[in-house]
């Protein structure tokens, strides 16, 4: 076919090859990339998500600079067999707030997006102190000096303005309120009334079960926080998008 004769020309001609491929891989390319900058939003809105409390979020950097990441995801993938392992699959507004997002790229343990209000508290303390004592053939490496590193809260309000900065929410209000509100996460006793109005549904919990405020408390409120603010009793996806 004379079709076919002019394609060989392409075949054995590579400069030409590439040109054309340039320009076939570019049309793809645009199609794809250019309506994503006319929606309004590639995010779905979706109830129940907060920005992190300021003893969650001062958790969430204890979990990055700890390397959680490298053996922990936190996505779940829309595959049966991960929703029914794990869970709801993972929305993207439930990582909008996320900066740098905790996807992973590898499971040498299990996925934690909704780790949240599995274990209690206590199993917390005792997994990261040792978690081969919980799970006998764990590899996963011992945390227990968290339980003895006293943390105060002293730079999370630095931390909270420059994700304000980024674009999470947090208010004035919200900022200038930090330290109290850190505190006052780990202390069943104290006056929470401020932090509930802030931040919905937190939970309050003394998580170590020590008298000190420790990095120890600030993880498991991370931990205990994912995939937890969206109620999926409740929630249908947007269909149409
Ligand atoms: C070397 C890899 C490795 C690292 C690093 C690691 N873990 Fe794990 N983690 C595992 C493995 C393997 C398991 C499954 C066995 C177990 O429960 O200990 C696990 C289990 C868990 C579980 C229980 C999950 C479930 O659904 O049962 C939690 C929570 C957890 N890890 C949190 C953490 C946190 C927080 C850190 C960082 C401070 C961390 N892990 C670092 C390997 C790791």
């Amino acid at each position: 076919m004379a079709f076919l004769d002019k394609h060989a020309a392409i075949e054995k001609h590579a400069t030409l090859l590439l040109v054309l491929s340039f320009l076939v891989v570019t049309i793809g390319g645009l199609v794809q990339i250019v309506p994503l900058f006319y929606l309004e939003n590639t995010i779905e809105k979706v109830e129940g998500v907060r920005p992190y409390t300021p003893l969650e979020l001062a958790g969430r950097d204890i979990y990055i600079r700890e390397g959680c990441y490298v053996c922990h995801s936190q996505m779940i993938r829309p595959m049966r067999d991960e929703v029914e392992r794990y869970g709801p699959y993972s929305l993207a507004a439930e990582s909008m707030y996320d900066h740098p997002f905790q996807w992973g790229s590898k499971r040498t343990g299990p996925d934690l997006a909704r780790v949240g209000g599995r274990y209690s508290d206590s199993w917390h303390v005792d997994h990261l102190i040792n978690p081969q004592a919980v799970v006998p053939e764990s590899v996963m490496p011992k945390y227990s000096f968290l339980a003895n590193a006293e943390i105060d809260g002293r730079y999370i309000a630095d931390v909270m303005s420059t994700h304000a900065f980024v674009g999470v929410p947090y208010t004035t209000e919200m900022i200038e309120a930090a330290v109290e509100d850190f505190k006052a996460q780990a202390d069943p006793n104290a006056d929470s009334t401020g932090l509930q109005e802030r931040y919905a549904k937190t939970n309050v919990s003394n998580f170590d079960g020590q008298a000190a405020l420790t990095e120890m408390d600030a993880l498991i409120a991370y931990l205990q926080v994912l995939g937890t603010m969206v109620d999926f009793s409740t929630f249908t996806p947007d269909a149409s998008r």
